[in-house]
C-alpha cells in the first residue's frame, strides 16, 4: 500500500459505509436558478464522484425560505428541488460514491436582501437567537419559542426530504457564524430563556435540532454535524477556549444523535488548542469518540480566506502543494480523523482522488477564481 493507501480503505458513518476516506467539501455554487439545481449541477457531482470522491457533501441547501441565502441556490423546501435531487444522486451513485445534502439556514448571517424572487416574492425577515451580528449589530429579528420549533421543525422535513430525495445522510451546517451556531457563540445568543446561558446551556437549540432530524432520520441515516471555532466574519473567533469546553458542547450534541463531526479548519494541519498537538478534528474524535471529517487548504498553498482584500467573494487562489498528502495520511493512520475533505482543489481537480490514488500528486492543477465561474 502506497502511503496514501490509507485513504481508500472504507468507513462506516451511522448505518452507511463510505468507500474511502475522501469527501468533497461543501461548496456554494448558486448554479440553481428557482432554488431547483438542474442537469448541469448533476454532471457537476457526478464528475467529482467519476473522479473517486467517496462522499459528496452538497453545497448548502436552504430548509426553509428565512434561512436561504441570498443566491440561486438549492432550496430544498421545495418539491421540484426535492425531485431534482433525484437526479443529482442518481448519478453520483451510478459513479460509486455517496452524497449528503449539506442542510443550512443562515440565521442572521446574511444581507437580508430578496431571496430568490423566482420562488420567494417578499423577501424574509432573518432571524437569530438574539437578532444581533456578532459585531453586536443588529442583523434581524429574535426567534420566540415558536419560531425556534418551527425552524427546528423545517430541519426535519429536510432531513425526511433528503431521505425521500435518496441521499445517503445529511451534513448539518452548524459552523461559520450560521444559525446554529449563532445559538452557540456567546456573541450572538444573549438570550435570558432556556437556549441561552453558558456554554453547556447554549447547546440545546443545536440538541433539540439534532434530536428532530434524528426522528426524522430513524436509526440509520447518518447526520453529520458541521461546526467550526471560526465565522465567516471573524477568523479569530471561538466557540471554546480548552478541550474541556469543548467537551461541554459536543458531548451532549454527540448524545443527541450525531453520527460524525466534520470539523471545520482552514488549515488541516493546525492545533486545536495550544499546548497539545491534537488538531480539532482530533479532539473532537478523542471526545466524543466519534468519527470526524477534518477539512483545510488540502493540497494547496494557501488557505480559502487567504487575501480577504481581493475582489473575490472572499475565496482565495491557491497554487498546488503535493505533500499533503502524504501528511494527511498519516494522521488518519494514527486515527487523528477518520476523513478529510476536499474544497477548491477538488473544484479545480474532479479527478483529485483518482490522482492521489495513482500517486500523481504532481499533476495537480491550482486552483484560480475563475473556476467557480462554471460547473465544470
Ligand atoms: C466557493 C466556496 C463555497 C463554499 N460554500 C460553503 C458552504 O455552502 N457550506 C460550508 O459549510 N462551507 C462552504 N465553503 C467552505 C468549504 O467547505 C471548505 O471548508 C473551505 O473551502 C476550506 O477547504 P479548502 O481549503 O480545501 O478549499 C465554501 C468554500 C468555497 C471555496
Amino acid at each position: 500500500m502506497s502511503a496514501a493507501g490509507v485513504l481508500f480503505s472504507p468507513i462506516r458513518i451511522g448505518g452507511t459505509t463510505i468507500p474511502n476516506r475522501i469527501a468533497m467539501a461543501p461548496m456554494t455554487r448558486e448554479f440553481s436558478p428557482g432554488g431547483v439545481p438542474g442537469a448541469d449541477v448533476a454532471a457537476y457531482y457526478a464528475r467529482r464522484a467519476q473522479g473517486g470522491c467517496g462522499l459528496i457533501i452538497t453545497e448548502g441547501m436552504a430548509v426553509n425560505a428565512a434561512g436561504a441565502h441570498d443566491g440561486p441556490i438549492p432550496l430544498l423546501y421545495q418539491s421540484e428541488t426535492i425531485e431534482a435531487c433525484r437526479a443529482i444522486v442518481s448519478a453520483v451513485h451510478g459513479a460509486g460514491a455517496k452524497i449528503m445534502p449539506q442542510l443550512w439556514h443562515v440565521g442572521v448571517q446574511d444581507s437580508p436582501t430578496e431571496v430568490n424572487p423566482l420562488t420567494v416574492k417578499q423577501k424574509p425577515r432573518r432571524v437569530g437567537p438574539s437578532g444581533l451580528l456578532g459585531t453586536g449589530e443588529p442583523g434581524g429579528d429574535a426567534l420566540d419559542e415558536n419560531g425556534i420549533a418551527d425552524t427546528i421543525a423545517d430541519f426535519a422535513r429536510a432531513t425526511h426530504a433528503a431521505r425521500m430525495a435518496g441521499f445517503d445522510g445529511i451534513e448539518i451546517h452548524g459552523a461559520h457564524g450560521y444559525l446554529p451556531d449563532q445559538f452557540l457563540w456567546d456573541r450572538t445568543n444573549l438570550r435570558s430563556d432556556r437556549y441561552g446561558g453558558d456554554a453547556k446551556e447554549r447547546t440545546r437549540f443545536v440538541i433539540e435540532l439534532i434530536r428532530a432530524c434524528r426522528a426524522a432520520a430513524g436509526p440509520d441515516f447518518p447526520i453529520v454535524l458541521r461546526f467550526s471555532q471560526w465565522k465567516s466574519f471573524d477568523y479569530e473567533a471561538r466557540l471554546a477556549d480548552t478541550p474541556q469546553e469543548l467537551e461541554a458542547i459536543l458531548a451532549p450534541i454527540a448524545a443527541a444523535g450525531v453520527d460524525a463531526f466534520h470539523c471545520s479548519t482552514r488549515r488541516f494541519w493546525e492545533r486545536g488548542f495550544t499546548g497539545d498537538r491534537l488538531t480539532l478534528a482530533g479532539w473532537a474524535r478523542k471526545l466524543t469518540g466519534l468519527p470526524t471529517i477534518a477539512v483545510g487548504s488540502v493540497t494547496l498553498e494557501n488557505d480559502f480566506k487567504h487575501d480577504k482584500t481581493e475582489d473575490s467573494g472572499g475565496i482565495a487562489e491557491s497554487a498546488s502543494r503535493s505533500r499533503d498528502v502524504e501528511d494527511v495520511a498519516a494522521l488518519v493512520e494514527r486515527g487523528e480523523f477518520d476523513m478529510i475533505a476536499v474544497g477548491r482543489a477538488m473544484v479545480a481537480n474532479p479527478d483529485w482522488a483518482n490522482l492521489v490514488a495513482a500517486g500523481h500528486t504532481h499533476r495537480l492543477r491550482p486552483f484560480t477564481r475563475d473556476l467557480l465561474a462554471t460547473l465544470d
